[in-house]
């Protein structure tokens, strides 16, 4: 195992503007970025970031705002390219261009404004752009199949009709939706950017549920979360981003609510988490 300087390798004191040793992992992470940089001009937004996606585990990436976490997504959502840094998948090292290089690898995000079109109805969203034919013709039958099991599978069960516009759902709903045509294309890696943000209490709850079934699955998730309830609630690892640079990244039982919050303000946590878990870890 590699050296840690701390419980799961979170440091308990780390010199600014160095990141800290990842926590290490028992097998090859699904998505392992090393030392990925990105510039925008004269705006530094990412230094060296170093993260580990895991299969079949949430990862919580938690910072404030500008913090450099919508550049990390779309990093590796193919839509911006690193200036520097490695990126392997499934332990092979990959280079993603494009968004159809992200989801030719199984990769899929679901971003903020969920770009679902709101005239159209949840099957026609779901295969948006890769429709299927059936020669010169939609062939809906299909289509409609895969969309009413993808949604089963997921165990969303609150939309009416499929052929529902998606204007006349909830905030919950449409994101249920969104979530559903990432999955739908055997993707591995699904990344949420904020999913909860806009939603009401029994819709985040759906909504958290939802991810728990995507791990279930095997899944690797992502979410991008300000919201700690949401973090503690469903995260099963922690990266947290600062001024571009990544300053922990642990076993969520290594974390709590306050030494989350100074990482993300401060970098830095020299708070040690009591518990019987923390100093193990998980099988
Ligand atoms: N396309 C872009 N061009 C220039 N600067 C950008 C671009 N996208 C993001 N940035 C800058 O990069 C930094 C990180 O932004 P972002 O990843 O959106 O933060 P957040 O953690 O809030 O999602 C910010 O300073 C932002 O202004
Ligand atoms: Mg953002």
């Amino acid at each position: 195992m590699e050296s840690m300087t701390g419980p799961m390798g979170v440091p308990a004191r780390t010199a600014p503007g160095r990141a800290p040793g990842t926590a290490p992992l028992d097998e090859e992470p699904l998505l392992r970025l090393r030392g990925i940089s990105k510039r925008f001009g004269a705006v530094q937004a990412l230094y060296g970031v170093d993260l580990d996606l895991p299969r079949a585990k949430v990862t919580a990436l938690c910072g404030d705002n500008g913090a450099g976490k919508s550049v990390l997504t779309k990093t590796i959502a193919g839509i911006h390219e690193p200036d520097h840094g490695q990126i392997s998948w499934e332990g092979r090292p990959v280079t993603i261009r494009t968004p159809n290089d992200a989801s030719a690898l199984g990769i899929e995000t679901v971003y903020q404004d969920l770009a679902l079109a709101d005239n159209l109805d949840i099957v026609q969203n779901m295969f948006l752009g890769r429709e299927r034919m059936s020669g010169i013709f939609l062939n809906e039958d299909s289509m409609e199949r895969a969309a009413a099991q993808t949604l089963a599978e997921l165990r969303v069960t609150t939309v009416r009709s499929i052929r529902q516009p998606v204007a006349t759902l909830s905030g919950g709903q449409r994101q249920a939706v969104a979530v559903a045509k990432a999955v739908m294309w055997n993707s591995k890696l699904v990344m949420l950017d904020e999913p909860t943000a806009a939603l009401g209490v029994a819709q985040t709850r759906m909504v958290l549920d939802l991810i728990k079934r995507l791990k279930d699955h095997g899944l690797a998730v992502m979410v991008i979360s300000h919201n700690l309830n949401d973090v503690f609630e469903v995260a099963d690892r922690v990266a947290v981003l600062r001024l571009g640079r990544m300053v922990a990244q642990a076993d969520i039982s290594t974390l709590d609510r306050e030494s989350v919050v100074d990482y993300m303000t401060t970098g830095v946590s020299s708070r040690v988490v009591p518990g019987p878990t923390s100093q193990r870890p998980e099988a």
